[in-house]
């Protein structure tokens, strides 16, 4: 690779475009600017700038590791979501801004008065979304629970960079839990891929995100339906449950909401006008 900064992404976007890895020229300057510790705005001001050998050999070890498919958090350890910024690892889910649906749909309901002060999140991962939501409602505390200890690891690494220590807890878990509490509002975004459609998936989900994160069984709705058949040991009756759905799932678990007791599901889109969240309250 040559060595200024303004040719050293070139020649990174190229290989990445040849690698098929969208936004080949952003991923390279994202790449570079995490090498040199700078923004990536630093690269346009100086584009002449030389690379020192290290720093050439340890952005041409992240260009390869990406060429291979390898997440653009993975290398770089960070991910922005809702503003705020996540450390991400192999082992949580990769934050997307799809799910930005499921914070958009549990603040459109305070708005409209529900104003939850008690908030558990099943499946928590980098524990984006429930740390989200107490950043937006300041006097909620709130509890996360996953599967994966190491998922957990990261997501109070998450909890103290955002300074929310006083306010979190998680806990290791399963869909049956019971913390002997019914909390004013669930939210989960629990594995929804169909496991026949895992193969399918590009190469960064399926080959680099921890499985336990993506496989919903055949239809992909066992996890909706393992959570539902707990509800009322762990929601407050009037209380809300927001749930994250993949594509064409929205209305069947709207269906099966309603069948365990929730009144009138609401349907929630993300920007690219696919429905991303089902949301509903427990009645009595
Ligand atoms: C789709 S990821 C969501 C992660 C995060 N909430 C987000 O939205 O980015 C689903 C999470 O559920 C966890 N999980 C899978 N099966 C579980 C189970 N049986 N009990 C608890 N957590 C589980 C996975 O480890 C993973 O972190």
């Amino acid at each position: 690779m040559t060595a200024s900064l303004r040719s050293a992404v070139l020649e990174a976007g190229e290989i990445l475009r040849l690698a098929d890895v969208s936004d080949a020229k952003r991923d390279a300057a994202l790449l570079l600017a995490t090498v040199l510790g700078e923004e990536v705005t630093y690269l346009y001001r100086e584009p002449d700038r030389i690379l020192t050998d290290e720093e050439r050999k340890r952005f041409k070890g992240l260009v390869v590791r990406r060429a291979a498919r390898e997440p653009l958090s993975h290398l770089t350890g960070h991910r922005e979501f809702w503003s705020l910024d996540f450390l991400v690892s192999e082992d949580v889910l990769d934050p997307r801004p799809d799910s930005e649906t499921l914070i958009e749909a549990v603040l459109s309901s305070r708005k409209r008065g529900f104003n939850p002060q008690r908030v558990l999140d099943l499946g928590t991962g980098s524990g984006c979304l429930l740390l989200t939501i107490l950043s937006e409602i300041p006097s909620a505390t709130g509890v996360g629970i996953d599967f994966s200890a190491a998922a957990l690891d990261v997501a109070r690494k998450n909890m103290r960079r955002l300074g929310m220590e006083a306010r979190t807890e998680f806990h290791r878990g399963n869909w049956d839990l019971d913390l002997g509490e019914k909390f004013d509002l669930v939210i989960s975004n629990p594995p929804y891929i169909s496991t026949g459609d895992i193969e399918e998936l590009q190469p960064e989900v399926r080959d680099f995100e921890p499985h336990l994160a993506l496989d919903g069984g055949t239809d992909g709705l066992d996890c909706y339906r393992a959570i539902l058949s707990n509800i009322r040991n762990i929601l407050r009756p009037g209380g809300q449950l927001v749930f994250e759905v993949g594509m064409d799932q929205a209305q069947e678990v709207g269906q099966i909401m309603e069948n365990v007791g929730f009144s009138s599901p609401e349907f929630h889109k993300d920007i690219a006008a696919i429905e991303r969240c089902v949301s509903a309250f427990l009645r009595d």
